[in-house]
């Protein structure tokens, strides 16, 4: 089965898989200006907090074949500002623009936008490469860290499709799958916008893995029948303290996972930890459009003139979680200070 690609590179565009689509279709849609990758972000069409970085980063190398001579740091700014505000919690996004940024204030002020245009394509390449490479170094390290036998339960998609591939949480039930584990995936349909049901199911059945669909309230009764070996999530962003800001519904999961006494572990890569935001209550949470609550697929289904509460992740506190793993290796308990040493090494390690 081939390697689920969402991003890809192609003559000077940024393709996107239309996540919004799937599973039904797979369609692409191409980004040629950085204005074309914002709305991308916005709309959906790519999303996940490393997929996003990774389509922002080759997004500015694109914009910048339209870099004026002499004007390259104005242009490189516009660009960069617009596609940071294209989503406001993942902080992925904001990473690789940094980096992308360093790329720029690294070259001679008096740079082409030509040879600009180069050092940022090689730039992207390797935010690009590197983030397999994480998830991959991810996959094995959770594995290793969820010592139960049992089934693993995951919560919207941090599978191939929201990073440039193989996945977070999703690689961390694949490691285990392909370290010879037997068990049963469980995933979340994800309400309202369901990247459970849409996205990690396709994943991990294309994968093979067996997999059972629930919707979000099913949990409580799932642990209350059965012994669950761990719940693996992924995180948009990750404050100091270890507070993990992901998809909404991922809180009540760990409330859950604690009454129960079930492992809840946050495949972390280190670009997804903002040691500048000291607790969640700094993280920016995105809220969404209320249609995705009242309407089902253009149709409404809710009564009219009801207001609508729709925050798009929420923030589940340090204190019930077990575990952070991260590429640099797995924290626990002292979250402030494991989270700046994994960060430290990734910098060390030239991230
Ligand atoms: O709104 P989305 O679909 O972008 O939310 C995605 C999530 O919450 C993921 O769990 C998170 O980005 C981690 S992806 C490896």
């Amino acid at each position: 089965m081939a390697e689920v690609r969402p991003i890809q590179w192609r003559d000077g565009t940024v393709v996107l898989l239309d996540q919004r689509r799937l599973p039904a279709e797979e369609t692409y849609v191409q980004c040629r200006r950085a204005r074309e990758a914002a709305r991308a972000i916005r709309q959906m069409i790519v999303r996940g907090a490393p997929a996003i970085g990774v389509t922002a980063a080759y997004a500015l190398a694109a914009e910048a074949a339209h870099f004026r001579a002499g004007k390259v740091g104005d242009d490189f700014e516009r660009a960069a500002r617009l596609l940071e505000r294209a989503r406001p919690t993942a902080v992925n996004l904001r990473w690789a623009i940094e980096r992308q940024r360093r790329i720029v204030a690294s070259l001679p002020r008096d740079a082409s936008p030509k040879l600009v245009r180069r050092a940022l394509e090689r730039e992207a390449a390797r935010v690009m490469a590197e983030d397999i490479e994480v998830n991959r170094r991810i996959g094995v390290l959770g594995a290793k860290a969820i010592r139960r036998r049992g089934d693993v339960l995951t919560h919207c998609n941090a599978g191939a499709l929201a990073t440039a591939g193989y996945g977070t949480a999703v690689g961390v039930i694949r490691a285990m799958w392909a370290s010879g584990r037997r068990f049963r995936a469980w995933a979340t349909e994800t309400r309202p916008y369901l990247q459970g049901a849409r996205l990690t199911a396709w994943e991990l059945v294309r994968l093979g893995i067996p997999t059972t669909l629930l919707t979000d309230s099913m949990v409580g009764s799932l642990m209350q029948h059965q012994r669950l070996a761990a719940v693996v999530v992924g995180t948009d962003r990750t404050a100091a303290n270890g507070d993990v800001a992901n998809k909404i519904g991922t809180y009540p999961l760990a409330v859950l996972a604690r009454r129960h006494g079930v492992p809840f572990l946050v495949a972390a890569p280190t670009s997804s930890i903002d040691l500048d935001c000291s607790d969640g209550a700094s993280i920016p949470i995105e809220q969404r459009d209320a249609r995705e609550v009242t309407h089902w697929r253009g149709r409404r289904v809710a009564a009219e003139g009801v207001e609508v509460y729709n925050p798009a992740f929420d923030v589940t506190p340090a204190e019930l979680v077990t575990a952070i793993v991260t590429e640099h290796g797995v924290v626990r308990k002292d979250f402030r200070r494991g989270l700046a040493r994994v960060v430290a090494r990734a910098r060390r390690a030239g991230a």
